[in-house]
């Protein structure tokens, strides 16, 4: 497996901005904590940070974020969209769709998005709603913000690559990566430059204009797999079973329970409940 190197990214990086700034590590403590440094040092937006492994990488929810020196895309970019913070799911959605452009173009994998920041890959042949998907990426979004805008927003993205998904925790959804789903080891380098153009592609719809926001969560709705699903959402000791029915304009999950109350869920684990039919896929 061949390191990823800075010099090389750049010859075939074909963004406008985002990584034209770019750092890669062969170790930190996390990508997310160094574009942090760089942003409060006043770097410009579209700082891409890479390193090959991750001591102390970190997840939504305080969980960690393992993965094999070498092995995956582990990366974070500074960005300071135009829109409010309040919309900064947003933000990961907008990612995600980079995410889910890039994979399908190199690979022709057409992935999907568990609601807030999972894409996961049709695990065929598992009978609860839950165990039909597996986790190929997580995104955390960290932001700050002055008043009514982001100071900062710092989109960490965890890709597992060219791994055996069994080495992996699984602490809700079991894992898959690249080498699974293709059945080969995959070109880490080629990958981040797709992942990089679609990022950006999609971070121009959304922080570009006025419907941005409007444009990105109507994409994201169609490939996310949670809607029209009975869910149960955990968050600070609570617990709320229902139905998954659609995300509002700031990115919220809207669940109705039982009673027909609608609940705005905006950080949460959410489990996939089996379905009382078979089907399961994202809406168009
Ligand atoms: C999640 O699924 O909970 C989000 C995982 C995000 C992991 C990435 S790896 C690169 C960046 N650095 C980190 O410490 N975390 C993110």
């Amino acid at each position: 497996m061949s390191a990823l190197n800075a010099a090389a990214t750049l010859a075939a990086l074909r963004t406008s901005w985002l990584g034209r700034c770019l750092e890669v590590h062969a170790q930190l403590p996390s990508t997310q904590n160094r574009v942090r440094e760089a942003a409060l040092e006043g770097a410009p937006e579209g700082l891409v940070v890479v390193a090959e492994e991750q001591t102390a990488g970190r997840g939504r929810l305080g969980r960690t974020w393992d993965a094999p020196p070498g092995s995956s895309l582990l990366l974070s970019m500074l960005l300071r969209p135009h829109i409010s913070p309040m919309q900064s799911a947003l933000v990961t959605a907008a990612c995600s769709l980079g995410v889910l452009d890039a994979v399908e173009s190199l690979f022709g994998l057409r992935l999907a998005v568990k609601w807030p920041n999972d894409i996961v890959a049709p695990s065929a042949g598992r009978e609860t709603a839950g165990a039909q998907f597996r986790k190929l990426s997580g995104i955390l979004t960290e932001t700050a913000t002055i008043g009514d805008h982001f100071a900062y927003c710092i989109v960490g993205i965890g890709l597992n690559c060219n791994l055996d998904p069994a080495a992996l925790p699984s602490p809700l959804l079991a894992p898959t990566s690249l080498s699974a789903l293709l059945g080969r080891n995959v070109d880490r380098a080629e990958l981040l430059c797709a992942l990089l153009l679609g990022v950006e592609n999609h971070y121009l719809t959304l922080s570009g204009t006025p419907e941005g926001p409007e444009l990105t969560r109507s994409q994201w709705i169609k490939r996310m797999v949670t809607l029209g699903m009975p869910v149960v959402v955990s968050a600070d000791g609570s617990r709320l079973e229902g139905v998954a029915e659609t995300v509002d304009s700031f990115g919220a999950l809207i669940v109705r329970d039982s009673a027909g109350r609608l609940h705005s869920v905006h950080a949460a684990d959410v489990t996939l409940r089996p379905a009382p039919q078979s089907s399961c896929t994202g809406h168009d």
